[in-house]
């Protein structure tokens, strides 16, 4: 029997079945799927309850290999949807914005206004580039002091903390323990953005309360109009600002007093597209989208990086004895638990693809959490390996995703949509780290503290939720 006719078998031995009832699954040891069934040629079957259950949120990975192997485009019933699995045709959809486009954000556009991100073609070329080029090369290499001084300015605080007897920095024989996403990495990437954007000093603390609300509000029906408004209140302090800087634009200087460059909010009020400036609401979703884009993820970037290092003695010693592995520790973090698991998309036109028939307009679920483990591309791809050498880690490629035989990872995406904001993060986790790191003496997890598995006993993976809580303690 050709693979084809299996999958369309299987297929329809799945569509008969009632998926509306709900269904508990058991939970499995990591690294297996438990038993939904086989159709007669022995194909697994995939129910797609399981991917509400507890047991996939901890447990993914045997369930993406089940689909890439036999489902690499799988219609999902329940929920109304299409999922791209394997790493090859989730980049050609994702390089091809007019026949995949990027519509469908559900809540993002409501509390985040009108971005870049629902925009595809020539529209979205437009927009990108406004303030692209403010996040990378050397306008960025000229910043990299400040997100040192910035790092330094947080830990410096933690002195004041451990004597205030904070929650998240206790001091005891000699002895310091930090949760490093309280004390450092929740806060640390808004700080720099707020910076490199040219926010007042003094708003730093509103603006994070702005980002948390907006956060919080991209979470559903019931927090959405927190978020909405939340963005409200951004865009009425950002008028205020706009109108002063367009007659007075601001610079960012470095350690000397030097200026730099004009900062993004400066930039983008004297930016014009078509002869006409723009316009405050245009502005404010433009810093809208970089707050919300480069906060939470970098926060889960750091965080899943140090847990994952300090569960690797063998990796960390090395990163330790030469500081310029810290890339490579990055990209391995990205590509084994990326902060983000994968990206919507329309398909325009009908389309075809493995044997399934994607109707046009079809909600199309790319999920990079499993093109990121795809062993076609990545061997081994369940173990964290800094120095694996199938993974691209050099100067992000604009153009492509494969370099000197290598791939990268897609925790940035790819194509006309990649992240604008991956060399900036990039920059803030391992600038960021090296200041922790000269700052820590003997850094080590303090596995009893971390974050629990659903049997309350075995510490939780590192898996498709980014860690919440990383517990260090180092000598004082
Ligand atoms: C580890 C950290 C980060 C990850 C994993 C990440 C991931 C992503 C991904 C996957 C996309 C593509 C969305 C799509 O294809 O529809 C994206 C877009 C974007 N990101 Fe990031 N990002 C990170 C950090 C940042 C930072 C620090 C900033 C800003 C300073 C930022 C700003 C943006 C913006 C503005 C877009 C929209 C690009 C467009 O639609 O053209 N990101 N990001």
């Amino acid at each position: 029997m050709s693979t084809l006719y299996s999958f369309m078998s299987a297929m329809a031995d799945a569509a008969e079945e009632d998926f509306s009832s709900p269904r508990e699954f058991p939970l499995m040891p990591i690294g297996e799927a438990c038993d939904m069934g086989t159709a007669e040629d022995g194909t697994p079957l995939i129910d797609p309850r399981i991917f509400d259950s507890p047991e996939f949120f901890r447990n993914p990975y045997p369930y993406y290999r089940i689909l890439r192997d036999h489902y690499p485009v799988f219609h999902d019933k329940l929920h109304n949807c299409y999922y791209v699995t394997r790493y090859d045709d989730i980049t050609e959809c994702y390089f091809d914005d007019e026949g995949f486009n990027t519509i469908p954000k559900g809540s993002s556009n409501g509390v985040l206004g009108n971005t870049q991100l629902e925009l595809s073609g020539v529209e979205h070329r437009r927009r990108r580039n406004l303030y692209g080029q403010h996040l990378v090369g050397q306008s960025l290499n000229n910043r990299i002091p400040a997100i040192e001084r910035l790092a330094n300015e947080m830990i410096d605080d933690w002195d004041e903390l451990a004597r205030q007897g904070s929650d998240w920095v206790q001091d005891k024989d000699g002895k310091r323990i930090i949760e490093l996403g309280a004390a450092f990495a929740n806060e640390f990437p808004i700080r720099v953005v707020c910076e490199v954007l040219g926010f007042p000093k003094e708003a730093q603390s509103q603006f994070y309360y702005w980002y948390n609300s907006m956060m919080t509000g991209l979470g559903g029906s019931e927090t959405h109009k927190l978020g909405v408004e939340a963005r409200q209140d951004l865009e009425d302090y950002i008028a205020g600002i706009v109108e002063e800087r367009r007659k007075n634009p601001t610079y960012l200087y470095d350690t000397d007093g030097n200026p730099i460059s004009k900062d993004i909010i400066s930039k983008l009020c004297e930016t014009r597209v078509d002869g006409d400036f723009l316009s405050t609401e245009e502005i404010t979703s433009n810093i809208a989208l970089v707050v919300g884009g480069g906060g939470e993820t970098t926060r889960g970037a750091i965080l899943n990086m140090w847990t994952m290092l300090l569960r690797h003695q063998d990796q960390y010693k090395e990163v330790v004895a030469d500081g310029d592995k810290w890339d490579l520790a990055f990209h391995e973090t990205l590509r084994y638990a990326s902060p983000i698991g994968g990206q919507p998309r329309h398909n325009t036109f009908d389309v075809e693809m493995h044997g399934v028939r994607v109707p046009a307009g079809s909600l199309m679920q790319m999920v990079d959490f499993s093109a990121n483990h795809d062993e076609r591309i990545f061997k081994d791809p369940e173990t964290f390996n800094i120095f694996r050498d199938d993974l691209y880690a050099g100067k992000l490629l604009r153009s492509g995703y494969r370099k000197e035989g290598k791939c990268s990872h897609m925790a940035f995406g790819v194509g006309p949509h990649l992240c604008p904001g991956a060399w900036i993060s990039h920059q803030e986790a391992v600038v960021g780290s090296k200041v922790l790191l000269a700052r820590m003496n003997n850094p080590r997890i303090v596995e009893e503290k971390m974050p629990r598995d659903i049997d309350g006993k075995s510490p939780l993976p590192v898996s498709i939720m980014s860690v919440r809580q990383c517990w260090l303690e180092y000598d004082l």
